[in-house]
């Protein structure tokens, strides 16, 4: 079991609304050890972005059990959830979701300020993955001033400022054009290959999901394995 990052057994996640209840995951099963690049393909509404908020724990599941980095998530108040969070998972979004007035380097200090840690060691922290992502010489550039790409690699840094073992990335390249892509898909299979972290990446594009260890498909909320 400690050899595996991700252990979901039975997992269901409905929503009700009304009389109607809908049912985005059914009954899933999935491991993924430490370390793998996992790329989850599928047709839109077949449930990746529910899948991938249930692994962030930042949604929670109807059923079943689901172990990330050996806790049982089901398991946690919502406080020490929140917490876990900050420390265990960094996610990626199709959009960046950066802060437009903030500079590279503030949006990838963000989620430090919130632990309690010197300033000359955040400026290091945020140094060395904004050198990372191959950004130091652009770290006091807002948004607005960098490229698609390079606002990904900025969004990927701040994913990875605490340090987390769990990436997850929903659609990271779905925006950017075949070299800025191709950029980003060799930085998370650097992260994984030469850092030891686990990455989930849902994607549309079969060409990202060669980048990866391993590919699974979604449908209608069920995994369907292939080789
Ligand atoms: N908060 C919610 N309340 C009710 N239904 C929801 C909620 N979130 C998602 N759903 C439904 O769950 C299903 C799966 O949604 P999900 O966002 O996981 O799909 P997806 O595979 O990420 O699709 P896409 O490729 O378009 O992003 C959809 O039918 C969606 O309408
Ligand atoms: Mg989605």
């Amino acid at each position: 079991m400690n050899d595996l990052m991700i252990y979901c057994q039975g997992v269901s996640k409905n929503y009700r609304k009304g009389k109607t209840v809908i049912t985005p995951l059914e009954k899933l099963d999935l491991e993924v050890p430490r370390g793998e690049f996992l790329a989850l393909m599928g047709p839109s509404g077949s449930g990746k972005t529910t899948l991938l908020n249930l692994l962030s724990g930042i949604d929670s599941p109807s059923e079943g059990s689901l172990v990330i980095a050996g806790v049982e998530l089901a398991g946690l108040a919502r406080r020490d959830l929140t917490k876990w969070r900050a420390k265990h998972v960094g996610y990626i979004f199709q959009l960046y979701h950066l802060v437009p007035v903030l500079s590279a380097f503030e949006n990838v200090e963000l989620p430090l300020l919130l632990s309690p840690m010197s300033r000359s060691e955040r400026r290091e922290r945020v140094t060395s993955v904004l050198d990372l992502v191959g950004l130091g010489d652009r770290m006091h550039h807002t948004p607005s001033e960098l490229s698609g790409g390079q606002e990904q690699r900025v969004a990927i840094a701040r994913a990875l400022v605490a340090d987390p073992p769990l990436l997850v990335a929903d659609e990271p390249t779905g925006d950017l054009d075949r070299e800025s892509a191709s950029h980003i898909l060799n930085l998370l299979q650097q992260l994984s290959k030469e850092h030891g972290k686990t990455i989930v990446m849902v994607t549309h594009d079969p060409r990202a999901a060669e980048s990866a260890s391993r590919t699974l498909h979604l449908e209608k909320g069920r995994l369907l394995e292939t080789v």
